[in-house]
């Protein structure tokens, strides 16, 4: 898996590496001038052109390659949130190890002669898990995020004190690259408006950071009220289709003097599952940065790269009703999920290098692609017939369901299970009250599926059984909501079920670890049962294929498939939804594949249904835009066979 064709252009050693040669350490300062509203950055007048790129989307091989391509767009900094849940996976436990390594990713941003504007929450928002929060946080099921809750503030206390200090080597003024540093993030979008809360994270960024570098808070125009903090300088974010003179004005409200700062201008926006594909035009994008480099603002543009939520990372908002965000995180950036230039970085750089200088020479081709398959897939057995591997410390039994989150379940996959205490000889109404499934759930009776629960969307099913049957119900956590609420997202049942009139007790929980027996590479069509019809439900398949000497990047196309989960070569790709759109295709990085002659595996675990010829294809370019528009390459029978789908979404 060697990056060898994407370390940095040779181009790039012959550039002058004027802010790594900095004359002296204590001459180093990034300051505001308030006399004449704008930044100082060693006593210069300095107006930072940044984009949002996010280490923890993107794997480390190919960080410098974005990087490179950053600068080369014309931007002098770059912006990235630190996703505590990444990094402290239990209490106490740090990960700052391989595409972890925020440490390596600001030495990349020096070597790319890029400034660093530093989000490390503790609350990033991003769309990713839980805004960047640990899932642990809720093992205390009271905790109070995002406020002076005393266990929130140990928690966070605790954190900091380990990122805080690894941090300070790295501040411009002590010889490293991070100009400023946000305080939370967009606090005031958030209900609790707690300001001894906001004033006792500044003191702690104070405390641990010393008194000379630049905090600021970033909020939208609604948020300023409860986001802003005297002594950390306040600044906005908007996109293009915002009225720039009314917002700039209200961040005046709160800093008379000063630089303008947009801290989020958006390029273009995020994507949940089952909506149209969201873009920004480019002649809206390029007006808007115009009218404000115009003016003399700093700028930072989200995202200039947006990559994708591998494995489980996404997040999810709530607007009336629960929305994940898909897979990809390509945003409709200037820099495409793949990484390649498009039309849109062109136009930006052009307005750019009207306001200031901007690197030489042409910019770096699209990488290679490739396209491959069709593949067929063989079926390895149903999740059900697996547990024992998946969970082989055996379930948790309680009475009433505990959530995820109370067994320690952070992410995934949990199987509720509970016997029938009576036979049900009519089909019968099964629910969970107060919407309580989060957030989907794949309900079997002794075996066969039965069909799916949706959280807001789907809520019951009805069931017959004898008795003594076996009711299986697998829980899938969506990710949690990282934006729009202000109370916990607990994931599994959070109600005991319903079955007609008696609420189902007994439980057998099984914590999966789905990901563990995938990476295992474990033979499982040698364990696999014979099975005579298509089955449905949760179901693992896979198959080995080779590439070409001409491997590129590529896309995964799965046609006709529903909903699951997918892997190659034991890294979690991500999620797959063919069955809602907008996204069909998972970007799949060259450096996942093994070279030619080596066998590469792909498992996928389908929740609900496969096509007839349970097939895979490789893409050599990716569809994200096909929520109603359908592309696809096989014909679709299969996906009309299939009645598991909840109603419609209707748009808003
Ligand atoms: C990180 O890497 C170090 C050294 O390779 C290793 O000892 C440690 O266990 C790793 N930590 C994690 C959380 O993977
Ligand atoms: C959450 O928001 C609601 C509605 O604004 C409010 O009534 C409630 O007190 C808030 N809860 C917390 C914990 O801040
Ligand atoms: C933008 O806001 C300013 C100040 O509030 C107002 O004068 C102007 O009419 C607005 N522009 C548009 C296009 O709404
Ligand atoms: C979807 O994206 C493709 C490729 O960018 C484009 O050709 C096509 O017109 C788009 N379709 C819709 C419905 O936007
Ligand atoms: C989604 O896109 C289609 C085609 O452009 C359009 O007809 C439809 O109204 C859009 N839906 C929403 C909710 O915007």
């Amino acid at each position: 898996m060697a990056p060898e064709k994407l370390s940095r252009p040779s181009l790039l050693l012959l550039l002058p590496t004027l802010l790594l040669l900095p004359p002296q350490v204590d001459t180093r300062s990034f300051v505001v001038d308030r006399e004449h509203d704008r930044f100082l950055l060693d006593g210069t007048p300095f107006r930072y052109v940044s984009g949002s790129l996010h280490y923890f989307r993107v794997p480390r091989v190919l960080w410098a390659d974005r990087l490179y391509k950053m600068q080369r767009s014309g931007l002098n900094a770059i912006q990235f949130y630190v996703p505590w849940n990444y990094h402290e996976p239990e209490p106490g436990v740090y990960n700052f190890n391989g595409s972890r390594d925020l440490f390596a990713f600001l030495h990349e941003a020096s070597i790319a002669n890029l400034l660093v504007i530093l989000r490390p929450g503790p609350y990033i928002c991003a769309e990713w898990d839980m805004g960047g929060l640990p899932a642990w946080l809720l093992r205390k099921p009271n905790i109070h995020l995002r406020t002076s809750d005393p266990d929130f503030l140990a928690a966070v206390d605790s954190w900091f004190q380990v990122l805080l200090p690894k941090i300070y080597p790295w501040l411009y003024h002590n010889g490293g690259n991070i100009i400023s540093i946000q305080v939370e993030n967009e606090y005031g979008s958030y209900r609790a408006c707690d300001f001894s809360y906001m004033r006792h994270l500044a003191g702690l960024f104070r405390a641990l950071l010393g008194e000379e570098i630049l905090l600021f808070t970033t909020d939208g125009p609604e948020g300023l009220e409860c986001g802003s903090l005297k002594g950390v300088y306040t600044t906005v974010d908007f996109g293009p289709a915002d009225n720039m003179t009314k917002i700039f004005a209200l961040q005046r409200k709160y800093e008379p003097h000063g630089p303008l700062v947009n801290s989020e201008y958006y390029t273009g926006w995020l994507d949940y599952w089952g909506q149209n594909h969201s873009t920004r035009s480019i002649t809206d994008v390029t007006k808007g940065l115009e009218n404000m480099l115009k003016l003399g603002a700093s700028v930072n543009m989200y995202m200039f790269h947006g990559g994708t939520n591998f494995g489980y990372w996404n997040g999810a908002d709530e607007k009336g009703r629960f929305l994940p965000i898909t897979t990809s995180y390509d945003y409709d950036a200037p820099i495409s999920e793949a990484g390649d230039i498009t039309p849109k970085l062109f136009a930006i750089r052009n307005v750019i290098s009207q306001f200031q200088e901007i690197p030489l020479g042409p910019l770096p081709p699209p990488s290679p692609k490739m396209m491959i398959g069709p593949f067929t897939l063989q079926l390895d057995g149903y999740l059900l017939d697996f547990l024992h591997l998946l969970c082989p410390e055996g379930p948790i039994h309680s009475v009433l369901p505990m959530t995820f989150e109370a067994v320690k379940q952070d992410h995934g996959f949990m199987l509720y299970r509970t016997y029938l205490t009576y036979a049900v000889f009519e089909p019968t109404q099964f629910w969970v009250p107060n919407n309580g499934i989060h957030d989907r759930a794949y309900v079997m009776v002794d075996g066969v599926f039965q069909g799916i629960l949706e959280r807001n969307t789907k809520y019951k099913l009805f069931l017959m059984g004898k008795i003594g049957a076996k009711l299986d119900v697998l829980l899938e956590n969506m990710g949690r909501l990282s934006f729009g609420s202000n109370y916990s997202d607990f994931k599994g049942l959070l109600q005991a079920p319903v079955l007609g009139q008696t609420i189902l007790t007994q439980w057998l929980m099984f914590p999966l670890k789905v990901d563990k027996l995938v990476k295992w590479w474990f033979p499982l069509q040698l364990l696999k049962r014979s099975h005579t019809q298509i089955p449905s439900g949760p179901t693992f398949y896979s198959t080995t294929f080779t590439i070409l000497d001409s491997a590129g990047d590529t896309f995964l196309y799965l046609p006709g498939w529903t909903k699951g989960q997918v892997w190659i070569n034991g890294f979690n790709l991500g999620r797959y939804w063919t069955k809602r759109g907008p996204q069909h295709t998972l970007y799949v990085p060259r450096l996942l594949l093994f070279p030619k002659g080596i066998l590469n595996k792909i498992t996928v675990l389908e929740l609900e249904n496969v096509p007839p010829q349970p097939q895979i294809q490789f893409l050599n370019s990716p569809i994200l835009n096909s929520t109603l528009h359908k592309t696809y390459i096989y014909s679709l029978s299969a996906d009309t066979q299939s009645d598991s789908e909840p109603m419609e979404l209707s748009g808003h």
